[in-house]
This record gives structure tokens, C-alpha cells and sequence, in this order.
């Protein structure tokens, strides 16, 4: 049993109680509902899938496609569902809504480009990116932790990667924020922030193929495979889904961990001493202890049934959705030691942080790289630094996909 208090009734999803702390209601999901069809704000009917076995199988069925076709829609709701990517008009192909063969080209693709080699090489560029926005604020005594570091680094970071210059950074510092404030919906302005970041990365790419660098554009636009090259439309694809998944997902990593860190006093005296001592041990399951702990990505990307299936004892009829719930997963008895402990040190975690299967997370080894630096930086330069709200009054984005922090107000000695 999880050691998580659990509520006695089916618990209500999706309330603001539910997003400040949903672990609860996950522990309940999972002893007695582990696979439960649940109505979602937006209205749309799906499979929650809640424990560690039936999500790793889940995870790695290729009878659950990715594509938004196999969607068996209710009658009149004709797109409206709130799907990313089902809507006509912002259908866009890229490496998270496709099924192989296609997903197996174009991620070999950018594999040949978006290299753990040049992860490596961009690592005192991710350094110099943390203390220049710790100095920011760091004669100041206090700060709001996600807009003033968790945010802008991972955007920043991306941005250097892609190789968009730096003077046009801040637009897409502006087009993501707007991204992230009001979430995947289909308002305006994020429809419009989307469409302006695509316009500007197409009219990039093309921009690059005359005048190639040793940026990733450029290295997407010379990968090739068997004399086959991404098609300009692809690469454009490419590159938003890179900015797309890479980050919102590291702010929350980068946001969630550090409050975790200043909420669990052991294990954070712990980390700043063995990073005192020079090791990186404990930094790196570190790291991967925060992501299953309290993970960015809560639910993993949909995948709709093409044939019937078989999950934790419930048929799967095609056409259905299937949302597979990561953070319950990560939390389920079954797989994990005391699961809703902190432990920096664990050893045994092969969580599902980064997904599993074909579509496990491609940038993996970037988002290690930043969240690693990111809370090492923190540790090392301000080493007093506190919460300095109530964790009860803190705002959680009540977001479906992700989970993550509106503002995370700290102090510390200037
Ligand atoms: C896929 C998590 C950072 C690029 C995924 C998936 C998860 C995930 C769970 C699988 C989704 C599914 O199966 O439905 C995370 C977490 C991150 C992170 C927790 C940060 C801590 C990044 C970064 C990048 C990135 C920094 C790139 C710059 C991608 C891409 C995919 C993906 C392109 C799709 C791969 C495919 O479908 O083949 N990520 N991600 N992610 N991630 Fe990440």
C-alpha cells in the first residue's frame, strides 16, 4: 500500500484541491479503478491509466496510435474535443501525433542531428545561461523562482540550440510564455503565439539552408537517411515540437524540484553537501528521483485504440482514448519502495518521467543536462535559500498535460 493518505469515495478529479495535490486521488484510482474511463474538464471522454504495469504496457502498444484520426469523436463534436492536433486547422505533423512508419523515418532523422554529443558540448553554455539569470536577482534577496530562472533558461536554451539568433530570442520568450499562461487551449492568443513561432522557424530554416552553420537547424536540415533528407515542412515541424515538448516540460522540472528540495530539508542538505564535496552522484539521482517524485509531464500525450484492447481488465474499444497517467504510475506501490518518499539516493527507479517505448523523450538528455545545472547552480550560489510562501497558497497550473508551478516566491541572503 502507498503510504499517501487515500479518500474513502471515488475521489473528484480535476478540482483546484486535485491540482495542487493529485497524488491522493491517484492512490485511490489505482487500488480501485486502475484503468477508469473519467470525464475531462474540456468535456471529452477517456481511459486513465493509472498503474505502473498497465502504463508500460500501455506506453509500448502499437495497436494505441498516436494519431488523432483514430479518434472515434462523439456525434456534433466534429473536432471540438480539445485533442492538440485534431482540429483541422492546427493539425500539424510532427514526431508526437504520428505512428511508424512514419515516427521511425523522422526520428531517426533528427536523431542523426539532436546528438547526446551535442547535448554534451552545450554544457558551460547551460552554466552561463544559470548564472546569468541567477545574477540577475541575486543582489535582490528574493525572486520568483519560475518566471525569473525556471522559465526563461530552458527557452533560452533551446533557442541557442536551434541556433535562433539572440536578438530574436525574447520574441520567443513572449510567443512561449503566452504558450504556457493559458495553456494548450484554443484561445487567440496562444493560436496566434503558435502561428508567429512557426512562421518565424519556417522563414529560419529556410533562411539557414543557404548559409549552413553548426547549429541544430542546421544539422536537421544536413541529416539524412539513406538519401533522405527532412522536407522543409518537416523540419519546421521538427523544431516546434522540440521547443513544444522541451519546454515547458523543463520549467516544471526545474520549478517542481526545487520546491521539492526546499520542502524536504534532509535531502536538500544532502544534495548541497555532496555537490560541496565535488561529487555528482547523488545530482544525478537526484534528478531522476524529482521526476518521478513529482514529475512535469502528469499524463503522457494521448493515444486512441485501432483495435480493441485488453488493460488492466478492461476492454479498450477502438477509437477510444487513452490517457496514461505518468505521475500515478511513478507512484505505484507495486513498482517502487516507498513510493511517496523523497529519496535522492534511490537506486531501483526506472520511472516514467520520460515515457517508454518508441516515443520516449527524445531530449532526455537535455533536460537532465538542465535540470541537473539548474539546481546545482541554485544550491551552490544561494545556499540559504528558503520558500517564502505558505506551500498551501502556492498555485498550481491546472493544466491536463502538465504539472507545474505558477510562481514559486523564494528569499536568501543578497
Ligand atoms: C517525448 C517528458 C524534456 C523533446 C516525451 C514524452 C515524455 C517526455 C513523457 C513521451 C510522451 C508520450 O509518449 O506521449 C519530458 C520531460 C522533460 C522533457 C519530463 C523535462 C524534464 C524534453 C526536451 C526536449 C524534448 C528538453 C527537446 C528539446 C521531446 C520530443 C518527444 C518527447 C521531441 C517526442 C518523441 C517521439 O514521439 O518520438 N517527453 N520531456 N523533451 N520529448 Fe520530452
Amino acid at each position: 500500500m502507498s503510504d499517501a493518505p487515500q479518500p474513502e469515495a471515488p475521489p473528484q478529479l480535476f478540482s483546484q484541491a486535485f491540482a495542487a495535490d493529485p497524488y491522493p486521488a491517484y492512490a485511490w484510482l489505482r487500488t480501485h479503478a486502475p484503468v477508469r474511463w473519467t470525464r475531462l474538464p474540456s468535456g471529452v471522454e477517456a481511459w486513465l491509466v493509472t498503474r505502473y504495469a498497465d502504463a508500460k504496457q500501455a506506453l509500448a502498444d502499437p495497436r494505441l496510435s498516436k494519431n488523432p484520426a483514430h479518434h472515434a469523436e462523439p456525434a456534433g463534436a466534429e473536432g471540438r474535443t480539445g485533442i492538440p492536433g485534431e482540429r483541422k486547422a492546427e493539425l500539424m505533423t510532427h514526431l508526437l501525433n504520428i505512428d511508424p512508419p512514419d515516427h521511425t523515418r523522422l526520428r531517426r532523422l533528427v536523431s542523426k542531428a539532436f546528438t547526446p554529443r551535442r547535448v554534451a558540448a552545450f554544457t558551460p553554455r547551460v552554466q552561463e545561461l544559470a548564472d546569468r539569470l541567477i545574477d540577475g536577482f541575486a543582489g535582490r534577496g528574493s525572486a520568483d523562482l519560475i518566471h525569473e530562472f525556471a522559465f526563461p533558461l530552458p527557452i533560452y536554451a533551446i533557442c541557442d540550440m536551434l541556433g535562433v539568433p539572440a536578438e530574436d530570442q525574447d520574441d520567443f520568450r513572449d510567443w512561449a510564455g503566452m504558450m504556457i499562461r493559458h495553456g494548450g487551449g484554443p484561445r487567440g492568443g496562444v493560436a496566434r503565439s503558435v502561428k508567429k513561432m512557426r512562421g518565424y522557424l519556417t522563414e529560419l530554416i529556410h533562411r539557414k539552408r543557404s548559409d549552413l552553420g553548426d547549429d541544430l537547424i542546421s544539422g536537421l536540415i544536413r541529416a539524412s537517411d539513406h538519401g533522405e533528407h527532412l522536407t522543409e515542412n518537416e523540419a519546421a515541424a521538427m523544431c516546434f515540437v522540440l521547443l513544444f515538448a522541451g519546454f515547458e516540460t523543463t520549467v516544471n522540472l526545474i520549478g517542481n524540484g526545487t520546491y521539492a528540495l526546499l520542502t524536504h530539508p534532509e535531502q536538500r542538505r544532502a544534495l548541497a553537501g555532496s555537490l560541496a564535496r565535488g561529487e555528482r552522484a547523488l545530482l544525478e539521482t537526484g534528478v531522476e528521483e524529482l521526476l518521478r517524485f513529482d514529475g512535469p509531464v502528469e499524463l503522457a500525450t494521448w493515444r486512441f485504440a485501432t483495435r480493441p484492447v485488453e488493460l488492466g481488465g478492461q476492454r479498450i474499444a477502438e477509437g477510444e482514448p487513452v490517457l496514461v497517467v505518468l505521475a500515478a504510475a511513478d507512484r505505484d506501490p507495486e513498482r517502487f519502495a516507498r513510493p511517496d518518499a523523497l529519496d535522492l539516493s534511490r537506486r531501483d527507479n526506472q520511472h516514467l518521467g520520460y515515457g517508454h517505448g518508441i516515443h520516449y523523450c527524445l531530449g532526455a538528455p537535455l533536460a537532465r543536462l538542465e535540470g541537473q545545472t539548474a539546481l546545482a547552480t541554485l544550491l551552490r550560489r544561494l545556499p540559504d535559500l528558503g520558500l517564502a510562501a505558505d506551500p498551501a497558497d502556492l498555485r498550481w497550473r491546472g493544466g491536463l498535460i502538465m504539472r507545474g508551478l505558477r510562481e514559486l516566491p523564494v528569499a536568501f541572503t543578497p
